[in-house]
């Protein structure tokens, strides 16, 4: 099992390239599934969980091939309409291939998906939507069997909470169907947008995409086409929070600083500066972080929930005290235990963690709890004194690429072991 090592208290300096978006990279490969011919991704991260759709894209059937960035994937080959549960249980978004299957094939046979444990993590909202799109489910033994007897139809559908997930789901679910699919109350991230992008390249008709109110038309059929994923919001609040925790000046090119509109304020008011231009983004981050005061996590274009953890790490070292809210999932202050080793002064009830900021962290043997926890501890090694080894990496490696060759290359003394 793979470590990293990290020694902390090194300055950060120069620019790092911020990889293309799993969120986006994943829906975007179950709804290749809908295609027939050749599709081409570009910007298509190397991540574990990218992997594990490939491997269900190629258990279904399909070709794909890896060459750096891009994958090429081919669906002429597709040919069943099960999914075994060694594969889905590799991550939540596999579930978005059932409609995906359904759509294609009219039936689909696959278990429950796995994922990060950071709450219950339902899936309600997507079955009950395929239900209206006219799906047949039956749930037994953990497993789910759908079939669309008279082929998926357009339906009126309005989500109780604007779920991420399932408004990927509706869209890639309806999009063959048979008339017009109204989805309201739909989340509106921008991985939802690149999705939709990628679809209607292929031939679809997807209106209002990053809107509460989305129209999908359904169409007879799509074909492949070529698409470059949009840039990873995440990761790049991620390395801004390793830039603050550590005092430091760096640029992030490759992204679109729209799309980080509730974090850049947020670093701003704990004093960084921010220049954003294009798809650059500088930040200067002063010797000692003010406090972030109040973080609330909301859906897009509220502040993200995947940002929480890395930005809780830098707070840990910040001039007084930070309040975090987690409004979207009930289960994600688990790093708060590993950032407790490292001398974080934090309290957490229920949904709600005060974080004292402490002059500095110092280094600990720690494990990674899920994939932005795991990123919290990286931010947290780079500001501690001391070395930290940070454990159960495979967390990590679901949604960072190389994330330790590019702190590397700023300056950070980080290897994997
Ligand atoms: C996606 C992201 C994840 C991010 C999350 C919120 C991907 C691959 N993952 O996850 O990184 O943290 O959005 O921005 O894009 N819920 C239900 N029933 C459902 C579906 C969701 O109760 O059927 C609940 C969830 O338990 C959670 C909330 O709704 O409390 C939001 O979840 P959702 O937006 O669906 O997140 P994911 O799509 O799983």
């Amino acid at each position: 099992m793979s470590k990293l090592l990290v020694t902390g208290r090194k300055k950060l300096s120069g620019e790092v390239s911020v990889q293309g978006a799993k969120n986006s990279a994943l829906p975007i490969l179950a709804a290749v599934l809908l295609t027939k011919g050749e599709s081409v991704i570009y910007n298509c991260p190397a991540l574990s969980d990218v992997e594990a759709s490939v491997n269900i894209l190629r258990y279904l059937g399909c070709k794909a091939e890896r060459s750096g960035q891009t994958l090429v994937i081919n669906t002429d080959g597709f040919n069943r309409s099960d999914i075994p549960d060694s594969l889905m249980c590799k991550t939540r978004s596999s579930i978005m291939f059932l409609g995906a299957v359904l759509a294609r094939s009219g039936k689909a046979k696959l278990s429950f998906p796995g994922g990060c444990e950071i709450g219950l993590r339902p899936i309600d909202m997507h079955l009950d939507a395929l239900s209206k799109l006219g799906a047949e489910i039956n749930e037994r033994h953990g497993c789910l069997e759908c079939s669309a007897p008279y082929g998926l139809r357009g339906n009126k559908i309005s989500l109780p909470f604007p779920s991420v997930g399932a408004t990927e789901h509706i869209i890639i679910a309806a999009c063959l169907s048979g008339g017009t699919t109204t989805l309201t109350n739909a989340a509106r991230e921008p991985e939802i947008v690149d999705l939709a992008d990628f679809l209607n390249a292929c031939g679809a008709k997807i209106y209002g995409a990053g809107e509460g109110v989305i129209v999908i038309d359904g169409v007879s059929s799509l074909s492949g086409c070529a698409h470059s994923v949009i840039p990873d919001r995440i990761v790049a609040a991620t390395f801004m929070s390793a830039a603050a925790a550590t005092g430091s000046s760096i640029v992030l090119g490759d992204l679109v600083p729209a799309h980080l509109g509730a974090v850049i304020p947020l670093f701003e008011d704990a004093g960084c500066k921010i220049k954003t231009e294009k798809c650059k983004l500088k930040i200067s981050a002063p010797k000692r972080l003010k406090p972030f005061r109040t973080v609330s996590t909301m859906p897009y274009p509220g502040f993200p929930t995947d940002a929480q953890a890395p930005v809780m790490a830098a707070a840990c070292v910040a001039g007084g005290t930070s309040f975090f809210i987690e409004n979207i999932f009930e289960n994600r202050f688990r790093h708060t235990r590993e950032l407790a080793r490292m001398g974080a002064k934090i309290m957490t009830e229920g949904r709600v963690c005060v974080v004292e900021g402490r002059d500095r962290l110092y280094g600990a043997k720690v494990e990674a709890t899920d994939l932005r926890g795991a990123a919290a501890l990286v931010v947290a090694a780079l500001c501690a004194e001391g070395q930290t080894t940070i454990g159960s990496l495979h967390y990590l490696e679901r949604g960072y690429e190389n994330l330790e060759l590019s702190l590397s290359s700023l300056g950070a003394d980080i290897k994997k072991i």
